[in-house]
């Protein structure tokens, strides 16, 4: 691979320069991707389109230096393909025509055949590693199963979640049967990410900081770790490293670093040093800096980049990225003084 920094920091191998990717990467941020969009007719339509999906997953490289390129998909194609029926309308978000509330509608989720429902995510897969041609790695992911289950039990985005955290003090039984065959069916569906060539994966768990620490350590952690036991042991698995981002977890460090995770993403209200001081060097950190700080002038963003690499100090096994998505109103020019500062303030050795 031309350039492995990004799989060398997740690794804690050296590097010449902190590797830099950015959550959200290809969206309505760029114009050419809201080209792409209308062409392809819909956000749904342009996932399942391998060549639309690899070009938008190609574009933002085309604008920044960036280390890695991720997989455009959304983490709900898996419910989606468990017969819930997903829609997305503009400014109001996904909606499950079928959301699980109830005993009935968890027996019948059944695992997709990752190759079957979902062949459209792999062919994607496909198509973006032959473009890049082992210029960087390819980034695959999936929804962590806590934060799948919010959605396909308020049946959309949710302000406070209380219909699923209603189901965790009511019916714990039938949250935890739910939240096992959505683990089976994220496990699998990664590791078919795995064998259709993706370099690395990330659970996004967007939403496990909305529990609390106890129901966290019940009814989210132990399906992510589920998850990564199932990746490593299947095969090209164990070289495969697993990125956990619980937004707003950085005080659980610890207990994810324990799932076996090869990283943990952090989001901008924990201190890279100061996760670095409690875990050591055992794992990676990616972050964090705070997607509004792009809103910023130049020069600030500069600031915040050179605050944000001061913060974990020499600078060891840490991928930079931004603590959640790019924003949609965010000038790409000043996305590209990010990546810039990013591998100027970072330049280790000659260079
Ligand atoms: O990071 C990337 O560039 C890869 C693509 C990616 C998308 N969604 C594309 C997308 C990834 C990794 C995701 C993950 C995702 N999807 C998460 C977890 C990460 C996070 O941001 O917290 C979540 C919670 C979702 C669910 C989701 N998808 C929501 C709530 C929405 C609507 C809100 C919004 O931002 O529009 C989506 C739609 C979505 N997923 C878009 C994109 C580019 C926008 C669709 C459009 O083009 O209109």
């Amino acid at each position: 691979m031309k350039n492995d920094g990004y799989l060398r920091a997740l690794r804690g191998e050296p590097v010449e320069r902190t590797p830099v990717w950015i959550m959200r990467q290809a969206g309505r941020y760029l114009p050419e991707y809201r080209a792409t969009r209308a062409e392809a007719g819909s956000f749904l339509d342009l996932c399942q389109n391998a060549e639309l999906a690899c070009e938008v997953t190609l574009q933002p490289l085309r604008r920044f230096d960036l280390d890695a390129a991720i997989l455009f998909s959304d983490i709900l194609t898996v419910p989606d393909a468990m017969g819930l029926g997903l829609s997305l309308e503009e400014g109001v978000g996904p909606r499950f025509a079928r959301p699980v509330r109830d005993a009935a509608a968890v027996t019948a989720l059944g695992v997709p055949d990752p190759e079957g429902e979902l062949r459209y995510v792999m062919d994607a897969v496909r198509t973006i590693v032959r473009a890049l041609d082992d210029s960087v790695p390819l980034i695959g992911f999936a929804g962590s199963p806590w934060t799948l289950a919010t959605y396909m039990v308020e049946g959309g985005t949710s302000r406070d979640f209380r219909r699923v955290k209603a189901m965790a003090y009511e019916q714990p039984a039938l949250l935890h049967d739910l939240l096992g065959v959505v683990a089976d069916a994220v496990g699998e569906y990664l590791k078919a990410q795995v064998a259709a060539g993706v370099d690395a994966l990330m659970v996004f768990d967007t939403w496990g900081g909305a529990l609390g620490w106890r129901a966290y350590r019940e009814f989210s952690l132990p399906y992510m770790a589920r998850i990564v036991e199932t990746v490593k042991s299947a095969p090209n698995g164990s070289s495969t490293p697993v990125t956990l981002f619980t937004k707003g977890g950085g005080q659980w460090a610890e207990a994810i670093a324990a799932t076996g995770c090869d990283a943990i993403g952090l989001d901008w209200t924990a201190s890279l040093g100061e996760v670095r001081a409690r875990l050591g060097e055992g794992v990676a950190l990616q972050g964090n800096m705070d997607p509004m700080s792009l809103y910023g002038p130049p020069a600030a963003i500069r600031r915040e980049v050179a605050a944000v690499l001061a913060d974990i100090g020499d600078g060891g096994r840490h991928v930079f990225n931004l603590g959640h998505g790019v924003l949609p109103d965010i000038d790409p020019d000043h996305v590209a003084v990010m990546v810039d500062a990013v591998h100027e303030l970072s330049a280790r050795g000659a260079s």
